[in-house]
C-alpha cells in the first residue's frame, strides 16, 4: 500500500512518519512511536477524550485526524510533559482520589495541563464545562474536579498535593498503581507488545438470526500480510462456552444458527491491525436471514422459535412466595398497581475488551486477560484449545472498567487460538462497536407491581412480575431475575409476597451482569409504589419509607431475617433534614432507599483466597484471584494486609494471576472486599504470628501464607438449612435525596450508604459518587435501543452517559453499622451506589410536574432535556422493549 512521508514535531523533537491513506494520527503516534499515554476507547467518533494530545499547543482528539494532517505541525503528548510537572499530575489525582480504572485519565491530565496553564481562574462548573469533550465511566467527575483545582493551586504557588502513602483500614491510602495510570504508564493489555507479534480481527454476523450457508476465507487468507484466518472447524476442543450454561460457541460453523450480531464467525491474525481488519472485511459469509425473536414476552409463549440450542427460550423462573398475599390485599386499606419498564443499557466501560496471547517455549500459553475471573478464563479458554486447565498460564492485566461487562469470555478465546494456529503472539482488540455488539448488556425488564398498605401507610403484601429480556446467551441472565426477584420488596417489610421473576432468550444482545445485577430494575418499580402508596395514606416520600424500613429482626423480600448490620435507618436519618429543609423551601426533592447483598449468596458456595509470598527484596507479592477493575480492589486488600500485619503499604505487591490456585469465581455482586478482605487477613493473621515469634522478613524469604475464606451457609430460593433461611451474607443499604432546580433540573444528590466499614474512606465515597453518576444516566438518558436485534448507534454522546457538566453535586455521607461476616465491619459498595438514584429521580420529577414516569429513561424530563447527550434519533425507538 502506498504510503506518505509526513513530518512534524512530537514532543519536542523533529520526527517523521510512514503514513498509510486513511490512518489516523492516533494509530500513528501509536503503533509508531509507542505513545501509549494515548488510548484508544471510540475511534474514529472523537468522543472520549482518551486520546488527546495538544496539536499546535491545542487540545485534539488525536482519533479524529488523518495522520497526513499532522505535517508541520507540532504535537505534545503526556510523554513529552516535564517530569516535575508529570508527577503534580499524578500526585493530584492520587490526592483527590480523581482515578478509578485509569483509561480516561492520560487523557484528562493533558486536557488540564492546557487548561490550568492559562491564567484565569476557574469555578467548578467552568472546569466542568472544559472537561466536557472526556467520558470517564467510573469517577462521577466529582473528584476529578477536585484534581483541577489541586493542580490549577499548586501551578499558583498554592500546596503540592500530597497523597496518603501509607495506612491500614480507614485511611485514603493512594491507590495502587495510580501515578502510573495517571500519566499512561501502566500498560494496558493494547499497550502490551511481544516479539514476533501478530494482530487479531474478528468477523460478526450482521443479522441476529439467520443460518449460516458457508463461510469463504479464501481472500482473506490471501491477503497481505495475513498469518492465519481460523473458523470454527479449527476449534480444536469444545467451541461452546458460559459461566453457567455452555450455551456460547466462541466461532459459529456453518450449518448452524447467528443469535445475535454479536457472533463471532471467523477470526484474522496479520501483521498489523490494519492489515488484520481488512482481512476480515474479506471473509465472505452467505446467510439465510431468519426472522429474529426480539419481544421476551413472545419468546416465552409455546410455539416460539428457539433462540438456542442448549436451553429453551425460558432461561429461568424464580419464585419467592410467603403468606396470603391475596388476602392482605383485600384487607389492605390502599393497593396501587402498575406497571414499570426499565431498558437495556451499555457499560460503556472505556477500555474495550482485549486479549494477548504468547506461546510459551514450553508449549503453553499465557493468556493477558482483563476478565472478570481469570480462573474461569483459564477453564474456558482451555476447553476450547483442548488442553489440560495447566496448560494455560492466565495474567490478570487490570483493566479499563467493566463494571459486571467482562465476567463472560469476550475474545480470549479466539485470540489464544490464532496463537496456538500461528505459534506466535497474537493481541486482539475490539473497536468501540465490536465491543458493544459483543458483551452482555443490562437487562431491559417490565414489572407489574401490586402493593399494598394499611392506613397507617404501612406494608401489608406484594405481588410482582417480572420479565427480562436476556437476549441470545444466558450468561448471568438467569442470576440476574433471580436478584431481581429476590430484592423485589426493596429495603421493605413486607409480609406477604408473591414474586415470580423470569428470564427470556431473545435474538437481542445478550444480557448479563451490570453493577446493580437486576436489583436496580426492581428498585424502581417498588420505589414508585411507594411514592403512589404514600400520597393515597396522606404522606410524604420520606415518612412512608421510615415506617416501612427494614430493621433488624425483619424479614428480607427472601425470607430471610435480618440478624445484624441494617444501617437503613440510620441512612433515612442521615437525609432528613435536608430532605425536609428542600420541602419547605418550595423544592422538587425526590427520596428512595436501596439494598443490594454483597456476595453472590442463594445457595452458592463461595470463596476468597489469597497468597501471601515473602520475596528476596524483603516485600511480599500479594496474590489474589478477584479482578481489579478501578473499583480498588488491590487497594483495599492492600490495607487489610497493612492492618494486620503492621507492615507499609508499600512492601506489599499485588498480583493475580493463576500461578497458585486462587480461583474463587467472578469479581462479581459486590464480594471483593467482603471475601478477598477476610482471606488476606487470614494470611496476613499467620505472618504477623511468625513476625511476633522474633522472624525478619529476610528470615522469611521464600515462606508463602494461605488465607482462605469460605461461606457456605447461603441458602438457594425457597430452600431452608436447619429450618432458616439465608439468601445472602450481607446487605449494603442506602437513602438518596434527588433535589432539583426551579426549571426541573438536577441540582444536588445526597447519597447516605451503610457500608459497614470504609476500608478507604476516600474510594469508598468515590466508588458511590461514580455509581451514583452511572444511575442519573439510567435514569434519565442512558439507553441502548436496537433494530431487529442490532443498536441503533454506536456513538458514545448517543448512548447518554453524562459528561462532567451534566452532574449535580453529589453528597456522600458514609453510614457504618458494622457488618460482623466482613472483614473490619466492612460489606462492599461496588454496586448499590445506583440502586436508589432513579427511583428518587422519578419522585423529583413528580414533584416538579406532577407526572408520574414508570419507564426508563425519563427522557420527557426537564432534567433530562437539560442534558445534551443521550439523543437518539426517533428511527431508532420504534421496537426496543
Ligand atoms: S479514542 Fe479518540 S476521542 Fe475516543
Ligand atoms: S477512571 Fe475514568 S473511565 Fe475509569
Amino acid at each position: 500500500m502506498p504510503t506518505k512521508t509526513v513530518s512534524f514535531q512530537l514532543n519536542g523533537a523533529p520526527s517523521r512518519a510512514e503514513v498509510q491513506p486513511g490512518q489516523s494520527l492516533l494509530e500513528v503516534l501509536r503503533e509508531q512511536f509507542r505513545l501509549t499515554s494515548l488510548k484508544d476507547a471510540c475511534a474514529p467518533q472523537g468522543q472520549c477524550g482518551c486520546c488527546l494530545a495538544l496539536v499546535d499547543g491545542a487540545p485534539k482528539t488525536t482519533c479524529a485526524i488523518p495522520a497526513e494532517k499532522a505535517e508541520g505541525r507540532s504535537i505534545v503528548t503526556l510523554e513529552g510533559v516535564g517530569g516535575e510537572e508529570r508527577s503534580l499530575y499524578s500526585d493530584a489525582f492520587q490526592a483527590a482520589a480523581g482515578l478509578q480504572c485509569g483509561f480516561c485519565t492520560p487523557g484528562l491530565a493533558l486536557r488540564i495541563k492546557w487548561l490550568t496553564d492559562q491564567d484565569r481562574l476557574l469555578s467548578r462548573g467552568e472546569i466542568a464545562k472544559a472537561l466536557d469533550g472526556h467520558l470517564c465511566r467510573c469517577t462521577g467527575y466529582v473528584k476529578i474536579v477536585d484534581a483541577v483545582e489541586l493542580i490549577h493551586a499548586a501551578k499558583r504557588g498554592g500546596e503540592r498535593p500530597r497523597p496518603v502513602a501509607d495506612g491500614g483500614v480507614g485511611a485514603s491510602l493512594q491507590r495502587v498503581q495510580g501515578g502510573e495510570l495517571t500519566l499512561g504508564a501502566r500498560p494496558f493489555i493494547g499497550d502490551l507488545e511481544a516479539p514476533g507479534l501478530l494482530h487479531g480481527a474478528v468477523v460478526l454476523s450482521p443479522h441476529a438470526r439467520a443460518r449460516v450457508l458457508r463461510i469463504d476465507t479464501s481472500r482473506a487468507r490471501a491477503a497481505p500480510g495475513v498469518a492465519a484466518v481460523a473458523t470454527a472447524g479449527d476449534v480444536p476442543g469444545d467451541r461452546w462456552v458460559g459461566i453457567v450454561y455452555r450455551d456460547w460457541p466462541v466461532l459459529v460453523a456453518e450449518g448452524e444458527e447467528v443469535r445475535c450480531v454479536g457472533d463471532v464467525l471467523a477470526v484474522v491474525a496479520a501483521d498489523s491491525p490494519r492489515a488484520a481488519r481488512e482481512a476480515a472485511a474479506l471473509v465472505a459469509v452467505e446467510y439465510e436471514p431468519l426472522p429474529p425473536v426480539l419481544d421476551p414476552a413472545v419468546a416465552v409463549q409455546p410455539g416460539a422459535p428457539r433462540v438456542n440450542p442448549k436451553h429453551d427460550n425460558v432461561l429461568s423462573t424464580t419464585r419467592f412466595a410467603r403468606g396470603d398475599v391475596d388476602a392482605a390485599l383485600a384487607a389492605s386499606a390502599h393497593v396501587v398497581t402498575g406497571t414499570w419498564a426499565t431498558q437495556r443499557i451499555e457499560h460503556l466501560f472505556l477500555e474495550p475488551e482485549a486479549a494477548l496471547a504468547v506461546p510459551l517455549p514450553d508449549g503453553r500459553l499465557h493468556l493477558y486477560s482483563q476478565g472478570q475471573g481469570i480462573f474461569d478464563d483459564r477453564r474456558q479458554v482451555a476447553s476450547v484449545l483442548g488442553v489440560p486447565e495447566d496448560r494455560v498460564h492466565v495474567e490478570l492485566v487490570p483493566n479499563g472498567g467493566a463494571f459486571g461487562g467482562k465476567e463472560d469470555m469476550s475474545i480470549q478465546a479466539q485470540t489464544a487460538l490464532l496463537a496456538g494456529l500461528t505459534g506466535r503472539p497474537v493481541r486482539l482488540v475490539l473497536s468501540r462497536e465490536e465491543s458493544i455488539r459483543v458483551h452482555p448488556k443490562r437487562h431491559p425488564v417490565t414489572m407489574t407491581y401490586t402493593v399494598g398498605c394499611d392506613a397507617e401507610g404501612r406494608l401489608t403484601a406484594l405481588r410482582a412480575r417480572i420479565l427480562g429480556d436476556s437476549g441470545a446467551y444466558a450468561s448471568v441472565g438467569g442470576k440476574v431475575l433471580e436478584r431481581a426477584a429476590g430484592h423485589a420488596c426493596g429495603p421493605y417489610r413486607v409480609p406477604a409476597v408473591d414474586i415470580e421473576s423470569v428470564a427470556a432468550y431473545t435474538n437481542n444482545p445478550p444480557c448479563g451482569a451490570m453493577r446493580g445485577f437486576g436489583v436496580n430494575q426492581t428498585s424502581f418499580a417498588i420505589e414508585g409504589c411507594l411514592d403512589l402508596l404514600a400520597r393515597k395514606a396522606g404522606l410524604d416520600g420520606w415518612e412512608i419509607r421510615f415506617r416501612n424500613a427494614l430493621r433488624v429482626g425483619d424479614p428480607f423480600t427472601s425470607g430471610q431475617i435480618l440478624e445484624k448490620s441494617v444501617g437503613l435507618e440510620q441512612t433515612l436519618l442521615a437525609v432528613k433534614d435536608a430532605y425536609y429543609a428542600a420541602r419547605r423551601a418550595g423544592k422538587a426533592v425526590g427520596v428512595a432507599c436501596g439494598v443490594k447483598n454483597s456476595g453472590i449468596g442463594n445457595g452458592a458456595v463461595e470463596m476468597g483466597k489469597v497468597r501471601l509470598v515473602v520475596r528476596r527484596d524483603g516485600k511480599l507479592d500479594l496474590h489474589a484471584g478477584f479482578t481489579e477493575m478501578g473499583q480498588g480492589l488491590l487497594t483495599v486488600l492492600v490495607q487489610c494486609a497493612v492492618e494486620v500485619s503492621g507492615l507499609p503499604a508499600a512492601t506489599f505487591l499485588p498480583r493475580v494471576d493463576t500461578r497458585f490456585e486462587l480461583g474463587a469465581g467472578q469479581t462479581t455482586g459486590s464480594r471483593g472486599t467482603l471475601l478477598g478482605g477476610r482471606a488476606t487477613v487470614d494470611a496476613a493473621r499467620k505472618l504477623r504470628a511468625d513476625l511476633d515469634a522474633g522472624a525478619t522478613l529476610r528470615d522469611l524469604s521464600g515462606r508463602a501464607y494461605v488465607g482462605e475464606t469460605v461461606i457456605d451457609d447461603t441458602t438457594a430460593p425457597g430452600q431452608t438449612r436447619n429450618g432458616k433461611i439465608k439468601t445472602h451474607t450481607a446487605f449494603g443499604f442506602a437513602t438518596q435525596v434527588v433535589l432539583l432546580d426551579a426549571a426541573g433540573k438536577l441540582e444536588k444528590v445526597i447519597a447516605a450508604h451503610d457500608v459497614g466499614r470504609a476500608i478507604n474512606p476516600q474510594q469508598c465515597q468515590a466508588q458511590i459518587e461514580g455509581s451514583v453518576h452511572m444511575g442519573l444516566g439510567y435514569a434519565l438518558t442512558e439507553e441502548l435501543p436496537c433494530k431487529d436485534g442490532m443498536p441503533v448507534t454506536f456513538k458514545l454522546r448517543d448512548l447518554g452517559v453524562l459528561r462532567a457538566q451534566h452532574m449535580p453535586e453529589v453528597e456522600v455521607i458514609l453510614v457504618e453499622d458494622p457488618e460482623p461476616e466482613g472483614p473490619f465491619g466492612a460489606k462492599g459498595v461496588g454496586e448499590i451506589g445506583l440502586v436508589p438514584t432513579a427511583g428518587a429521580v422519578a419522585a423529583a420529577l413528580e414533584a416538579h410536574d406532577g407526572i408520574r414516569r414508570t419507564r426508563l429513561p425519563m427522557k420527557d424530563s426537564p432534567a433530562a432535556r437539560a442534558i445534551n447527550v443521550g439523543r437518539i434519533p426517533d428511527g431508532g425507538r420504534g421496537d426496543w422493549h
